[in-house]
């Protein structure tokens, strides 16, 4: 495999076949992480290629990464969703460009959203950081019900309603383009992890 052959692209109606090894590839990847993800099915995926709302990344006929995005709040809000790269593309710097691509699509299908995602991924909170997101509270986020709805399927999903929706083990980040972009440190995203541990312990325990 070569990382030039690699190519990122918005996807077209034609990448909807890919729905079932993309649904795979992040569950099995939520399997092995132990790691709480939001489940989605083929249709849903296939939606979101179908209209215009995903990024794929194809090595040849091969489906090697994956993102969406969704707008929530009747358009106020962006959320960058479904990241996942194939195990065998990791640390190639692929989904540096994914995350590129779905934040060009998402700046260009709704100019005047915000941006949101939340995770538990270090990765993400440094691409994220990168591209001028900001760690928020879920406060700062869409209260769109339909968004948090689709929390229902992750193994964490108690812990955020136990919290009343303010926090969960997710961190949410946001873009927002009213705000000036400001140089972010390179150590941003460990700060924020480390913050988001701690307030966990002090929160979250019962
Ligand atoms: C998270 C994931 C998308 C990263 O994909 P990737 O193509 O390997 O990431 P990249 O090569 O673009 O690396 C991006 C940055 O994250 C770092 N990184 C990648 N994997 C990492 C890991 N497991 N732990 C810590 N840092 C990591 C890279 O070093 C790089 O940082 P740098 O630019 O400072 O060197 C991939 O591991 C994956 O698909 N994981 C399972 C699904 C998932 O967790 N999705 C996110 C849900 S919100």
């Amino acid at each position: 495999m070569s990382f030039g052959s690699i190519t990122v692209m918005f996807a077209q109606k034609e990448h909807a076949k890919y729905a079932e090894r993309i649904c795979n590839l992040i569950y099995e990847s939520a399997l092995q992480r132990g790691t709480g993800i939001a489940k989605r099915s083929n249709e849903y995926i296939s939606a979101k290629i179908v209209g215009g709302k995903a990024v794929v990344a194809l090595d040849g006929d091969k489906l090697v990464g994956f993102s969406y995005i969704e707008c929530w709040g009747h358009g106020d809000f962006v959320a960058t969703s479904g990241l996942i790269v194939d195990p065998e593309y990791r640390n190639l710097g692929l989904a540096a460009r994914i995350k590129e691509k779905t934040f060009e699509l998402a700046r260009l299908r709704f100019p005047f959203a915000k941006l949101f995602s939340i995770t538990t991924s270090l990765p993400v909170m440094k691409l994220n950081s990168r591209l001028g997101y900001k760690p928020v509270t879920f406060s700062e986020l869409t209260d769109d019900e339909e968004f948090w709805a689709g929390c229902q399927g992750c193994c964490n999903y108690d812990i955020l309603q136990r919290n009343n929706r303010r926090m969960c083990l997710c961190t949410g980040m946001l873009y927002d383009p009213k705000q000036p972009l400001e140089k972010q440190s390179a150590l941003s995203p460990y700060w924020i992890m480390i913050k988001n541990k701690i307030s966990k312990i002090f929160h979250l325990k019962k």
